[in-house]
Order: structure tokens, then C-alpha cells, then sequence
């Protein structure tokens, strides 16, 4: 019966600890935590960190759906008016991260509305053109982006989304520069 009760005892205070461990980790109050499945899960591939942010930000794979990955990684020659080829062995790494990752594949509900609306049904796809976030960026002036020398493009999205490299994208995390 002790056994029991010990037993029971010591599941409840590890799941309290584990519990504080995420609160105290993230930095950002257990309140975040608790609401964080709503954004868009961090990297976690320090390859595809390394990769992918020599230009750019690293996008997280939940911006976009496995589809617009895949045509991504296949044409890195052609990038977006770069060239960013790769060991075909890394690429296929990364495409296979990526495609794991994506945002059709993920629990987390920002990431599920990146996947909401189809691709274009061709060409190489942005995650700053899909519907999404069109919907949410629609109304911001060019002048506080493509002429803002700050900020130059939607592809910047850490420009502006303060916490964009721990996935939280929320509104009260922006701040556009020299707005
Ligand atoms: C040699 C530089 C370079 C490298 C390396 C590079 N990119 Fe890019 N990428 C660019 C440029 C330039 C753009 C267009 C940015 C703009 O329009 O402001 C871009 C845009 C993108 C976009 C679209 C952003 C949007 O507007 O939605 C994605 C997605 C992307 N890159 C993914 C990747 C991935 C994945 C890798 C790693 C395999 C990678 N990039 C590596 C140069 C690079
Ligand atoms: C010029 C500054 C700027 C850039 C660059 C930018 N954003 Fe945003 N973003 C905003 C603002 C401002 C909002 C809030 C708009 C609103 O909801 O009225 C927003 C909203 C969002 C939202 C919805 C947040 C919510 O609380 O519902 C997401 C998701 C998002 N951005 C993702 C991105 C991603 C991903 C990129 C890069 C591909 C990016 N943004 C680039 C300014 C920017």
C-alpha cells in the first residue's frame, strides 16, 4: 500500500518537475509553453541550420507543405536567382528533413494553416506568397518592406517577427524596423 502511494507520489512530482523544466527552458513563462503548440516547431536538423541560413533566415520546415519542399530542394540550382547547390548526399538529407517536418505533417496549428490553401500547381513556391500569409501580410506597406532598407523583402521574416528563430510568430512579438 505505501509502495503505492510512493509510487503514485513520485509520478505526480516528476511530471510537476518536467512541467517547470519546459516553463523555466523556454524563457518565455509556462503560459507560452502551455500555448506554444499553436506556433511553429524550432529546427531541430544543426545541419540544415548550417545549410540553409548562409543567405537567410532558416526557415522552419512547418512553413511550408512537404510539396513545396520537394520542388525547393529540387532545383537549388535555380534559387530564386541563386545558386545554392549542395552534396547531392546533404540535399537529399535535408529534403528528407524537411519533408518530414513539414507543415502538413505537424501537430502544430500555425504550421497547419501554412498547408491550408493549395501550392500554385507550379513553379517554385515562397512561403511569403501563400495564401496564409498573404491573409496576415496583406496590408503592410511597401514602403515598411521592399523600400525599407531595414527590412528589403518578406523572406526577411526575423526582420521584424522578434522571436522568429524559436517558431513563435505571434503578433506581439513584431516590431518592424524604423516603422
Ligand atoms: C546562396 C544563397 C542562398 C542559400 C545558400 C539558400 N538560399 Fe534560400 N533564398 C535565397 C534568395 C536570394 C532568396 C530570395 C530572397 C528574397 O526574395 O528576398 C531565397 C528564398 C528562399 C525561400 C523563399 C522565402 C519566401 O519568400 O517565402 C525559401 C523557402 C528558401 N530560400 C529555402 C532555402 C533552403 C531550404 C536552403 C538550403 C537548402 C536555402 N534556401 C539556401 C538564397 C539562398
Ligand atoms: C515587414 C515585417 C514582416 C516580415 C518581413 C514578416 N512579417 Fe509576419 N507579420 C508581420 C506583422 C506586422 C504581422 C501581424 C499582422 C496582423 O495580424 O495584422 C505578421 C503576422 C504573421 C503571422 C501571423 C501571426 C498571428 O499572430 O496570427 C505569421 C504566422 C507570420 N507573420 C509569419 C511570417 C513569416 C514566416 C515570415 C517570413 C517568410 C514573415 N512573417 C515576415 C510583419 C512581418
Amino acid at each position: 500500500m505505501n509502495k503505492m502511494i510512493v509510487g503514485a507520489l513520485s509520478a505526480l512530482l516528476f511530471t510537476g518537475g518536467a512541467l517547470a523544466d519546459a516553463a523555466a527552458n523556454g524563457g518565455d513563462g509556462l503560459w507560452a509553453r502551455l500555448i506554444s503548440g499553436r506556433d511553429v516547431p524550432p529546427i531541430s536538423s544543426e545541419r540544415y541550420r548550417t545549410e540553409c541560413s548562409g543567405c537567410h533566415f532558416a526557415y522552419q520546415p512547418g512553413l511550408l507543405p512537404a510539396d513545396g519542399w520537394a520542388r525547393i530542394m529540387g532545383a537549388l540550382d535555380d534559387h530564386f536567382g541563386d545558386d545554392a547547390t549542395l552534396d547531392p548526399a546533404v540535399a537529399k538529407e535535408l529534403s528528407d528533413y524537411l519533408t518530414a517536418n513539414a507543415a502538413n505533417d505537424t501537430r502544430s496549428i500555425r504550421s497547419r494553416a501554412f498547408a491550408a490553401y493549395p501550392l500554385p500547381a507550379d513553379g517554385i513556391p515562397r512561403i511569403s506568397k501563400t495564401a496564409f500569409f498573404q491573409r496576415r501580410h496583406g496590408v503592410i506597406p511597401a514602403r515598411l518592406v521592399k523600400d525599407n532598407p531595414q527590412v528589403k523583402s518578406f523572406s526577411q521574416c526575423d526582420k521584424c517577427h522578434r522571436l522568429a528563430e524559436q517558431g513563435q510568430f505571434h503578433e506581439s512579438s513584431v516590431i518592424i524596423p524604423g516603422a
